[in-house]
């Protein structure tokens, strides 16, 4: 993140704190957020889809995707910098709530929500629930018949754009569960199911979500005016302006110092452009406009520390010895290696060295030899139990996809700001983990 430095003897130092001090008050492996880095990125998406909305004259939010790291200190975060918070839980719904997000700034997604999650979001009057299944648009509607309320919905489209991402994050090609299909008839059905309803739904435009790790605006453009078609359609069907409009998320970050994401305000004058040509195209106002950021925002703010605890070296063939080198975390903390072959970067944190560098794999301590934190880096030769190393941009989809496989307790979230180190979550115990336990032992 933008607030790291070494210290004269060569320790990395997060906000001023040496990274030292920070692994010997609060232990390791631990998380530690960049608070000024995190705000520093609300604000810069906020402004920048403010401003370059603004010149197409139309307004536009930024929700904040929860599921990238929630707490309730960083819901209060991005509220205070004017976002608006993408929940996809009763869980995240619970921690807004917790943080006094008003009802109104908040979005409510999910594949498969149950009833009890959208009898909260209603009795909490979130400013949309966002439709991705037929039954859902008749549950959302009984709930909303029970409260004697007009439910404010979006309908998730499968915009049929091939995001060049992994698969497992891509989510707007067809064969995949999110959102109603555009070729099969799907989303017309929903379209007048929905407007079928005006006393007890609202509709209030259409969504896609094209994938995440984007790093160009191409399949935006695609979604945008596969979307504003539809809108242009319900025009004429049905005689009405549909007044908003979402693009999801997914903008790019760099994990590797060789990555090099577009910045906020370039991918949003893209956007900008994008919808008011396809808007003018059809003829039509530029709607609100809203996307849903969630890694750009916390990912590069958070880094991962962790202890050396053995180094390994392995002869993988005649021309190479491979330097194992083993952490106190691991698949626990970061999935995302594991689940989509994710690419980390790391240094040594304690100190640096004058010795000469070795290819080295840092894995974790749990019993699977995929377990590994980054796959191929340099590190000085002389790496050693006791070292500590910060693996960058952990920020998003680390500690929110944390499991505790093997019985390893999730590490703390540690705030980091000039003037202090705060807890934002604490570090789970092993007496945590037995409390779960029925009586039957
Ligand atoms: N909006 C919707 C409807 C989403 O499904 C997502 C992410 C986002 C926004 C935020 O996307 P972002 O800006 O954070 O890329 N666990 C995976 C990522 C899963 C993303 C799921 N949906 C990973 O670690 O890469």
């Amino acid at each position: 993140s933008a607030g790291v430095c070494r210290t004269a003897d060569g320790a990395l130092a997060l906000a001023g704190h040496d990274l030292r001090a920070i692994a010997q008050i609060y232990g390791t492996p631990a998380y530690l957020v960049d608070v000024a880095d995190a705000r520093a990125r609300a604000r810069a998406y906020r402004d920048a889809f403010r401003s370059a909305f603004d010149k197409v004259g139309a307004p536009a939010d930024v929700y904040y995707a929860g599921k990238a790291f929630l707490c309730t200190a960083m819901a209060r975060l991005v509220h205070d910098e004017g976002l608006r918070l993408d929940v996809c839980s009763g869980g995240e719904l619970a921690v807004a709530r917790r943080a006094g997000i008003p009802g109104e700034l908040i979005g409510l997604h999910g594949n498969n929500k149950s009833t009890d999650e959208i009898n909260a979001a209603l009795d909490y009057g979130v400013g949309r629930i966002v439709l991705d299944s037929f039954e859902e648009i008749d549950r959302v509607a009984a709930a909303a018949a029970e409260r004697d309320v007009i439910a404010p919905v979006m309908i998730r489209v499968k915009a049929g754009v091939e995001a060049h991402t992994h698969e497992f994050i891509a989510t707007a090609h067809e064969d995949q569960k999110f959102g109603f299909s555009l070729t099969d008839g799907q989303v017309g059905e929903a379209i007048t199911r929905v407007l079928e309803a005006p006393n007890r739904l609202r509709l209030l435009g259409f969504h896609s979500h094209i994938g995440s790790q984007i790093f160009e605006s191409d399949g935006f453009r695609v979604a945008a005016q596969r979307l504003i078609e539809l809108q242009l359609q319900v025009a004429r069907e049905h005689g009405v302006q549909l007044p908003e409009l979402d693009l999801g998320g997914g903008f790019g970050i760099a994990y590797l110092p060789t990555d090099d994401p577009l910045a906020p305000q370039d991918m949003a004058d893209q956007l900008a452009r994008i919808v008011a040509d396809a808007c003018s195209a059809a003829g039509m106002p530029v709607p609100r406009v809203s996307v849903e950021p969630g890694r750009s925002i916390i990912g590069p703010a958070g880094m991962t520390l962790y202890t050396v605890g053995t180094v390994k070296p392995v002869r993988v063939d005649d021309d190479l010895v491979r330097t194992y080198v083993a952490v106190d975390g691991g698949m626990s903390d970061n999935p995302r290696p594991v689940l989509y072959d994710a690419q980390y970067y790391c240094e040594l944190a304690d100190r640096t060295s004058e010795a000469a560098p070795v290819l080295a794999r840092v894995v974790g301590k749990h019993c699977e030899s995929g377990d590994i934190v980054v796959r191929d880096v340099e590190l000085p030769g002389d790496v050693h139990a006791g070292d500590l190393i910060a693996v960058g941009a952990t920020g998003a989809y680390c500690r929110s996809l944390a499991s505790t496989y093997n019985h390893v307790p999730r590490p703390p979230v540690l705030a980091v700001t000039k003037e202090k180190v705060t807890t934002w979550l604490r570090r789970e115990t092993i007496d945590d983990l037995l409390a779960l336990e029925g009586n039957e032992q």
